[in-house]
């Protein structure tokens, strides 16, 4: 497959602060591809070396083919940048701003505005201004400023942050629509239902490190255990008891006095032990949650902290 984005030990740094700290990976053509980090990750910088908004201080980066240092204008004229925070100008609508832009380009490149309104569902709000949109429409109509010149390759930096879900589902909706006609997606995202239900695979950052690349399915699987339980008993349990859930191939943290972690590896066999361990023990729980892991266990495992959500 061919890649679309190469980083080869990529670093930038802020005066002493290293901001992204020697990170490699590459994106393949036709793939969405996510970097999912809390806040201050580096996965906005990363973005804009790759937009050619930022020079790296070391490093290879090339996106479609071409070196960033050495071909900026090319790589700009062929993707499309919805970046964190847009501006646009008060005083034309949506169909004016869209034209505008499009008269950037030549014509064998720029996209019809009014059929790229449609693509994101705004025609009806094409004589609008951006300040009177609302949060998700205006999400709607960044996204379809950044497909103005028929991207190849389109770079989406925190696309739905701050939506309520309803119209985050529609983003996403949006995005694979979009993918789907061909066009490469990399997306920011601090949420990881998001990276899971978008993403064909997810760069994990954290603190201007790579911590971990790969699908959403593999990266689960790399944990040690499957599922997460939350048991909470009536009672403490007793010494035996502990001993009796510690023989299945689990991990138990005492949370509080009547509530218990449980890592349990295994799959679904060692769920099926426990269920019935904590029966023959006549264990009396009052609540009694399992589930599967998520990539939120997974950046836990890996950095030792959570991974906290936007508001
Ligand atoms: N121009 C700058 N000068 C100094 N430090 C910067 C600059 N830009 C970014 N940083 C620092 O680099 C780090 C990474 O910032 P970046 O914006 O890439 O994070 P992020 O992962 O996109 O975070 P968020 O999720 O909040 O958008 C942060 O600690 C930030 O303060
Ligand atoms: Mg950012």
């Amino acid at each position: 497959m061919d890649e679309a984005i190469r980083v080869e030990s990529l670093k930038k740094y802020y005066g002493k602060f290293a901001a992204v700290d020697d990170i490699s990976f590459n994106v393949q053509s036709g793939e969405i591809f996510g970097i999912l980090g809390p806040n201050g990750a580096g996965k906005t910088t990363t973005l804009e070396i790759l937009e050619g908004l930022h020079s790296p201080n070391d490093g290879s980066v090339t996106v479609l083919n071409l070196d960033v240092l050495k071909h900026p204008k090319e790589i700009k004229s062929r993707i499309g940048v919805q970046l964190q925070s847009s501006a646009y100008y008060d005083y034309l609508n949506l169909l004016e701003i869209l034209t505008l832009l499009a008269s950037f380009y030549p014509p064998n490149v720029r996209a019809n505005p009014t059929e790229i309104l449609r693509k994101v569902d705004l025609e009806n709000k094409s004589r609008q201004r951006v300040n009177t949109l609302s949060g998700g429409e205006k999400q709607r109509f960044t996204i379809a400023a950044s497909l103005i010149n028929n991207p190849e390759l389109l770079i989406l930096d925190e696309p739905t942050t701050g939506l309520d879900p309803r119209s985050r589902r529609n983003i996403w909706q949006l995005i694979e629509g979009i993918n789907q006609s061909g066009i490469t997606v990399v997306l920011t995202t601090h949420y990881m239902d998001e990276a899971e239900a978008l993403c064909r695979r997810i760069a994990i950052m954290d603190n201007g490190h790579l911590i971990a690349v790969d699908t959403p399915a593999n990266l689960r699987a790399s944990l040690e255990y499957q599922h997460a339980v939350k048991l909470t008993v009536e009672t403490p349990l007793t010494e035996a008891q502990i001993v009796s859930l510690n023989n299945l191939d689990a991990d138990i943290e005492t949370k509080s006095e009547n509530t218990y972690a449980i890592k349990l590896k295994g799959g679904t066999a060692s769920l099926d032990l426990l269920l019935k361990s904590i029966v023959a023990d006549n264990v009396k729980f009052q609540n009694l949650e399992i589930t599967p892991v998520t990539l939120e266990d997974v950046f836990l495992d890996l950095t030792g902290n959570e991974l906290q959500e936007a508001p």
